[in-house]
């Protein structure tokens, strides 16, 4: 077979040079950032540092000073207690607050209102999670946060990254797309979804479960979304569960990072957890990479032909829309 190369995105997306929805965006795991460290990373057409804060917070600023436009981790920026110095001309600023405390050479110092200019920040589920509103406001929802991964004692199998050049919509939107499940991944039977609820979050599903077309015997599979940029899969059988923490960050309109962390009820031992993670994030994988084998080179389709027997692709947009306006 001939290499495909996905050509740009304007080509492919009538939604190409959109604004990126508002929502929580993962842009690092918990346990990347430590104390006196800043890491540089580049989302959603920014170039951004995170960090924790004195407090241990977790903070994302952008990484360009205000004084003169330095990036905060170039040369030899750094952090030390939740302070960040300017590799430039050496400012320093409260990580936490954002202001600026110091101006080594300036007689007179410096005002409150000159600092960093700081994304609001969570920490759920491992994940660090900035906000982003296209018109710059303030969140006015918060992310999904796992219960269940509270509740008992959970290890973290495995993480995997893709990256992928599909159209973003189109990622999560393939969960709805029912009949795939069977046609490019070969299930035996298209699962059902049971109850779509709407949440403060942003959506819950439940599935309703074939015992027969399953390779584990599960009681109960769920999805809830934070919005769009991320989404939640909990699975449980007796005695076993595990959850999915899956993230997708556009780093440009032309690709995202797509991230998922498998979590393993802890069964006691090593080798029985292995026995249940091993083969969930190997099916997780394959299915994946299965996926965006179509996925990278598609193209959004505002008014696609469904037919009977496909699955709610409209109602998910519908759910979705509120976050892309
Ligand atoms: S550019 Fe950062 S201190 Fe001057
Ligand atoms: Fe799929």
């Amino acid at each position: 077979m001939p290499e495909l190369a996905p050509i740009p995105m304007k080509f492919r997306s009538p939604h190409a040079n959109d604004p990126f929805p508002r929502g929580w965006y993962c842009v690092a795991d918990a346990h990347e950032i430590s104390d006196g460290a800043m890491l540089p990373v580049s989302f959603l057409n920014q170039q951004l540092i995170v960090y924790r804060t004195a407090a241990g917070r977790a903070q994302v600023t952008d990484a360009y000073c205000p004084h003169l436009g330095a990036h905060l981790a170039s040369s030899d920026g750094c952090i030390k207690d939740g302070a960040i110095t300017c590799p430039f001309h050496k400012w320093t600023f409260d990580g936490g607050e954002g202001h600026c405390t110091s101006i080594p050479y300036a007689a007179v110092p410096p005002s409150r209102t000159l600092g960093l200019a700081l994304h609001p920040t969570r920490e759920v589920d491992g994940m660090v999670m900035m906000w982003h509103h296209p018109q710059g406001g303030a969140p006015d929802f918060e992310p999904y946060a796992s219960t269940a991964l509270q509740k008992d004692k959970w290890i973290l199998f495995e993480t995997r990254t893709w990256e992928s050049t599909a159209p973003y919509r189109d990622l999560f939107e393939n969960l709805f797309d029912t009949a795939h499940i069977v046609q490019l991944h070969g299930a035996s039977k298209m699962p059902t979804m049971k109850k779509m609820e709407q949440q403060g979050h942003g959506l819950t599903v439940h599935y309703a479960i074939d015992p027969e077309a399953e390779q584990f015997p599960i009681d109960t599979f769920e999805v809830n979304f934070t919005g769009v940029t991320a989404i939640n899969q909990l699975f449980a059988g007796q005695g076993w569960a595990t959850n999915f923490v899956i993230s997708a960050t556009p780093v440009d309109h032309e690709r995202f990072i797509q991230k998922a962390r498998l979590y393993v009820k802890d069964l006691g031992s090593q080798a029985a957890n292995e026995m249940i993670g091993k083969p969930w994030l190997e099916r997780f994988a394959y299915e994946v990479s299965q996926d965006f084998k179509v996925l990278d080179y598609k193209k959004h389709l505002l008014k696609p032909r469904l037919c009977g027997g496909d699955g709610p692709i409209y109602q998910y947009r519908e759910y979705a829309r509120q976050y892309f306006e």
